[in-house]
């Protein structure tokens, strides 16, 4: 055969390679590498990097393992320059041998030196168990290259079939993780192994399903019910970031917003403060129309995480939520919290805080887990945020809760309260059982003193009146007049120059 013959004959093989792919995957409803990657990029734009590369030769070759079991490359998202790769389980089922391991090593280096973001479509056996420490040691230099890139520009994963073992890392590593149900899974240890160590029987669904992680462990950011989907969450996600830490955000300029609504933000707080209202629709008024993308949505919904735009700029909101646990901040909420603070740090994307928050949430079950050391994530990430930072206290803003969300006493740039919120070391219940103990004791009609003493610390203490006059926080401000407020305050802060003491790294509590 001459050159020309074993050319055609190759891509040949190539392309009965992905008919059989095509076979085995939509039989599982799944799609292929190749189909995958379609759905990622613009149309036309993927280019493929060492298609040919084979299996390390211990392995029994085969002409179908062209690739190793892994689709590498670049493509554009939006004209933007993105490099991924997918995983195929067709080939030894997406297991990771050494060639398969540094074809994605490939692909994460070019994308951390070409200032480009990294994508990884997931679907894979692991460690591919015949090339034993060689994969291993593939596995080790992605971690590496995952940690390296952190920061520097956005690494995502979509989870599309089994993720186990040690495998789970990687994905683990990354910004975000996006998830299929009931055809992807991400687990240490497998139902066999769970069934051998701890006698229990549990599906590979209940054990580490799309659901399961993304309302329970909150390893997945979204979940969806099919593969096109999950992708396609990829593509609106990068529509709001920056291609690395060095690059402006994307901005839009078809900017709508619904003006009538305003207003409704006058009465949307309740007057009693026991009574919830729910933050999503306040943050749904305040940004560009149907721009709110929310992360971590099924996750410690007492708190709400998200991207939007503002007048056409990425902003990420971080929201207390009284719809749910009245927005106690507890452990999940903090590491939620802080982790998407930390994201929009790194990449320069200005935060909004919208805060009404009663405390940490008290118990001994939460004390013993550590609201401490996890409550102090979200403080510490807030902390060291040198991005533009804004405020609005719509309603409670209580002790180291107030201090916790973005106050300027931890470098807030601008706070501002609605006429409703509440500032003050504790809510009125507890503070005058405190302050007026022995006042209640000697009442005739306690009920009634309580009563009165509740009103009185409202009117004296838990107001926003005294916090303006003492100057800790910058304005009280018309509800309805909050967009306008905000989109001025951002555009001051849009050539913030401010930077942390130089250090290796800080030692954020873990
Ligand atoms: C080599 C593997 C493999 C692996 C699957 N295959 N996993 N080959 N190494 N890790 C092969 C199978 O032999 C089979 O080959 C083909 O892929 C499809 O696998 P099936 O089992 O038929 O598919 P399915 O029934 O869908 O089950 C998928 C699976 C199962 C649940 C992923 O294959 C499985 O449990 N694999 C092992 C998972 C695992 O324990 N991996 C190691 C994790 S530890 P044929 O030729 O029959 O088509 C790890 C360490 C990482 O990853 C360390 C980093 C620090």
């Amino acid at each position: 055969m001459n050159k020309r013959e074993i050319f055609e004959q190759r891509r040949h093989f190539l392309q009965q390679m992905e008919e059989v792919a095509v076979q085995k995957q939509h039989a599982k409803l799944k799609l292929t590498a190749r189909e995958r990657l379609n759905i990622l990029f613009d149309e036309g734009s993927f280019f493929e990097l060492n298609t040919f590369v084979e299996p390390a030769k211990e392995i029994k070759k085969s002409q179908n393992a062209y690739g190793d079991g892994v689709v590498v490359g670049r493509g554009l998202i939006q004209g933007r320059s993105v490099f991924a790769y997918a995983q195929d389980f067709t080939v030894m089922g997406g297991s990771l041998g050494y060639a398969h391991g540094m074809k994605i090593a490939k692909v994460q280096e070019m994308a951390l030196k070409f200032g480009s973001p990294c994508i990884g479509l997931i679907d894979s056996g692991g460690a591919r168990i015949q090339e034993g420490i060689n994969s291993l040691s593939a596995y080790a230099r992605i971690f590496r290259n995952n940690v390296r890139s952190s920061g520097i520009i956005p690494q995502i994963s979509v989870i599309l079939g089994p993720s186990a073992g040690g495998a789970v890392y990687s994905p683990a590593m990354t910004d975000f993780v996006i998830m299929t149900n009931k055809t992807s899974y991400m687990f240490v240890t497998g139902p066999d192994v769970v069934k051998e160590v701890l006698n229990q029987e549990i599906s590979m669904d209940e054990l580490g399903g799309g659901n399961v992680h993304a309302e329970k462990s909150g390893v997945a950011h979204f979940v969806f019910e099919d593969e096109e989907h999950a992708i396609i969450q990829v593509r609106k996600l990068l529509a709001y970031l920056p291609l690395n830490n060095f690059d402006p955000l994307p901005v839009s300029m078809d900017v709508n917003f619904n003006a009538e609504r305003q207003e409704y933000l006058n009465k949307i707080v309740p007057d009693d403060p026991n009574r919830p209202y729910d933050m999503k629709e306040i943050v749904n008024i305040l940004v560009d129309n149907n721009t709110f993308l929310e992360i971590h949505e099924k996750f410690a919904q007492n708190i709400l995480v998200g991207f939007a735009r503002l007048n056409g700029k990425t902003i990420g909101v971080v929201a207390n939520q009284p719809k749910v646990m009245a927005g106690t901040l507890d452990i999940n909420a903090s590491i939620k919290g802080a982790r998407f603070v930390r994201f929009c740090d790194s990449f320069n994307i200005p935060i909004l805080v919208l805060e009404d928050v009663p405390g940490f949430m008290p118990g001994a079950e939460q004390e013993h887990t550590g609201i401490i050391r996890n409550g102090a994530k979200l403080l510490y990430a807030f902390c060291e945020a040198t991005v533009p930072r804004v405020t609005v206290i719509t309603r409670k803003a209580y002790g180291g809760a107030f201090i916790v969300m973005n106050s300027l006493g931890i470098g807030g740039d601008f706070n501002f309260a609605w006429p409703s919120a509440e500032i003050a070391v504790m809510g009125p219940a507890g503070a005058i059982k405190i302050i007026n103990r022995a006042e209640l004791a000697a009442a005739a009609d306690r009920k009634a003193a309580e009563q009165e003493l509740v009103e009185k610390y409202k009117e004296e203490i838990a107001n926003p009146f005294k916090a303006e006059e003492l100057g800790m926080i910058d304005d009280v401000i018309k509800p309805s007049d909050t967009r306008r407020v905000l989109i001025t305050a951002f555009e001051i802060l849009a050539n913030k120059q401010y930077s942390q003491p130089e250090r290796k790294h800080g030692n954020i509590p873990l």
